[in-house]
């Protein structure tokens, strides 16, 4: 049960402010651990909860600080190429889940969890240059190359044309003339010379947003609050419900809230680090081993450092 939680002390660690090189030098080693070990068991602590606590709410200040970070998301030439809308409304939610949600599972996740977040992909992204570079133009952080190319070096790469209508499902043909044009044009000159890789603006957007979706988790988990992302829906439906216009993808929803019957979560204190590990590992779902996920030089050519770590637990075992 929510009494359980405990909110985690992890967020004091990733508010550390960026220190100048001479103090971080001297910085302990015990400061490292800690930050190490607040992000560690943050990312151990992630997990899609299959179950929220009905009706409770999020306090607002929680909700911005999550949003705050979730905003400080890297994304292709900082182009931020989404917008997300933060669901509490239980009418609301009752709707998308009842009209758009795929399975029960999903259904009752989107009505119990404190709220969902549903995140857009914009599918037209240089309509955001504009701002983007006025914003880089008055943060004057860039190097005057990356201004000169800024606008057109994005557009070209984002692959896009001018039928993001095609798009109005969120599962149109996404492979437009304007992008296989330019396809054409850097599979040419690829032998020749490095050329950027051309992808659809869909999945450009996508791969974006899904980098902030998953900055949003963390954040979350960091608050002490459980999510579940969630594909399972008529995106087609859910954008009618939630008045998203034709230029916007809805690739991913997250569900968020505390977890129904969760167990206690600690990852304050060094001390406890064990306890949180062994918590972490009930819950935790099965990966793929490193090896067959991590290769070294080549594809498919074995990692030596994973090599190197497998000998060293056999050799503990013996
Ligand atoms: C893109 C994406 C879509 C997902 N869609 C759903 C979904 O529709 N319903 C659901 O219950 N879980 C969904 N999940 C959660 C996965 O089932 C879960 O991440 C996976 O089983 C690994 O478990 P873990 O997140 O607890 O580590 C989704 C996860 C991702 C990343």
């Amino acid at each position: 049960m929510r009494g359980n939680w405990r909110l985690a002390g992890g967020s004091r660690f990733l508010g550390c402010s960026r220190r100048s090189s001479s103090s971080a030098k001297s910085s302990s080693t015990n400061e490292s651990d800690q930050r190490l070990r607040a992000f560690r068991g943050i990312v151990q602590e992630r997990h899609s909860a299959r179950r929220f606590e009905p009706n409770v709410a999020v306090p607002d200040h929680v909700w911005l600080d999550i949003l705050r970070m979730t905003s400080t998301s890297p994304s292709g030439f900082n182009l931020q190429p989404w917008n997300a809308i933060l669901l509490r409304d239980p009418e609301i939610r009752g709707r998308v889940a009842k009209h758009s949600m795929l399975g029960f599972g999903n259904q009752y996740r989107a009505v119990d969890a404190s709220a969902i977040l549903v995140f857009c992909s914009d599918l037209e992204p240089s309509k955001r240059v504009d701002r983007i570079y006025d914003l880089e133009r008055q943060a004057g952080m860039r190097e005057d190359g990356y201004m000169a190319v800024l606008r057109v070096a994005s557009s070209f790469l984002t692959g896009e044309s001018s039928t993001a209508s095609l798009h109005s499902s969120g599962g149109g043909s996404s492979t437009h003339l304007s992008t296989m044009l330019k396809k054409t044009f850097t599979d040419v000159l690829s032998p020749v010379q490095p050329m950027p890789t051309m992808e659809n603006v869909e999945s450009w957007s996508y791969k974006n947003v899904g980098i902030a979706a998953q900055m949003y988790t963390l954040a979350a988990t960091a608050h002490g609050l459980s999510t579940c992302m969630m594909e399972g829906y008529d995106a087609r439906r859910l954008k009618e419900i939630l008045r998203i216009p034709d230029r916007y993808g809805a690739p991913l929803v997250v569900a968020t809230g505390y977890e129904y019957d969760a167990p206690p979560v600690v990852h304050e204190l060094v001390e406890e680090q064990d306890e949180v590990e062994e918590i972490s590992k009930r819950r935790r779902t099965p990966r793929l081993d490193l090896s067959d996920v991590f290769f070294g030089d080549t594809f498919g050519e074995p990692l030596d450092i994973l090599l190197k770590d497998r000998d060293l637990v056999e050799d503990t075992a013996a």
